[in-house]
């Protein structure tokens, strides 16, 4: 008897999904982790867009557990990149934070999304808020030189329970900014406001809710613009994250005059929940 090589891993089958393999895993912390997968040449979707994917059932016969996914690379990347939770017992997560480089995935064959840019209307100043894995979509927007022709200022906010949770704190912080295309454009553009909400931060990190900070005015002038509050002639909202989080806020960007939009009629502000389980 001899143990299967890897490569000699069962592969998948299927007749509705496209079988993607895997390029690479990072775990984050042990509630996070990151992967890629083979991106087919069919396969086109908007900056901001989710997909969904999955796992065969695991029994013969049974259905394929999939879910939506925000595709985390930009555009025009040739690797499709995902930003992933943990759950012990989710149905999906529980294995596929088990999977490793060479293993192979089901994926849907069209994205969908609102987060992208065509929702919004035209803007200065265009704020992306994440709750947790609600970062993922802005990992795609905020590294496509789109962001940046459209609008004056790039400000992705990603709000954590504790700092160790800030995952891509380095792409934010360093890579982005050194970058051989865009470092020029993230210089002059882009702004990382990390906060956490259950520890003490560390200098270059904030405290405090989203919802706070934007009720206090404390994200306007830690940010240094004018006013204490978002102004619907020049600000541009997408929100990402606990279902909680993106409720709360959209009620104080309705209450601060802003409008939301979608793919057929474009507005002040657009969301979607991040996916949980
Ligand atoms: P908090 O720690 O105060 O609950 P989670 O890990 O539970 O998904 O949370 C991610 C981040 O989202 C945390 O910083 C959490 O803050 C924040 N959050 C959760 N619900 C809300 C809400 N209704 N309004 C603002 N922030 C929220």
């Amino acid at each position: 008897m001899t143990d299967l090589p890897v490569a000699a891993r069962p592969s998948i089958q299927s007749a509705t999904h496209n079988v993607e393999t895997v390029l690479w895993v990072k775990h984050w912390t042990d509630r996070l982790f990151s992967f890629a997968i083979t991106r087919p040449p069919s396969f086109r979707f908007r900056s901001g867009e989710f997909v969904m994917i999955g796992l065969p059932g695991e029994t013969e016969g049974s259905k394929p557990i999939l879910r939506a996914y925000s595709v985390a690379s930009p555009h025009f990347a040739d690797e499709l990149e995902f930003f992933s939770i943990k759950v012990e017992d989710g149905p999906l997560t529980s294995r596929l934070q088990k999977i490793v480089a060479g293993d192979q995935i089901l994926m849907a064959r069209k994205p969908t999304g609102t987060l992208v840019l065509d929702a919004l209307k035209p803007g200065r100043r265009l704020f992306l808020i994440g709750t947790g894995t609600g970062l993922a979509p802005w990992l795609s927007v905020a590294r496509d030189p789109d962001a940046y022709d459209r609008f004056e200022r790039v400000i992705v906010v990603h709000s954590v329970r504790e700092v160790k949770d800030l995952a891509y704190r380095e792409l934010f912080e360093r890579d982005l900014y050194d970058d051989e295309f865009m470092g020029e454009e993230a210089k002059a553009k882009l702004t990382y406001y990390p906060t956490v909400t259950r520890e003490a931060p560390p200098p270059g990190v904030h405290a405090g809710r989203i919802t706070d900070l934007i009720q206090s005015g404390a994200l306007f002038r830690d940010l240094g613009l004018a006013g204490d509050r978002f102004d619907p002639a020049e600000d541009r909202i997408m929100l990402c994250g606990s279902m909680a989080m993106i409720k709360d806020v959209a009620a104080l960007l309705e209450g601060q005059g802003l409008v939301e939009g979608s793919n057929h009629e474009p507005g002040d502000f657009v969301l979607e929940r991040a996916f949980v389980g």
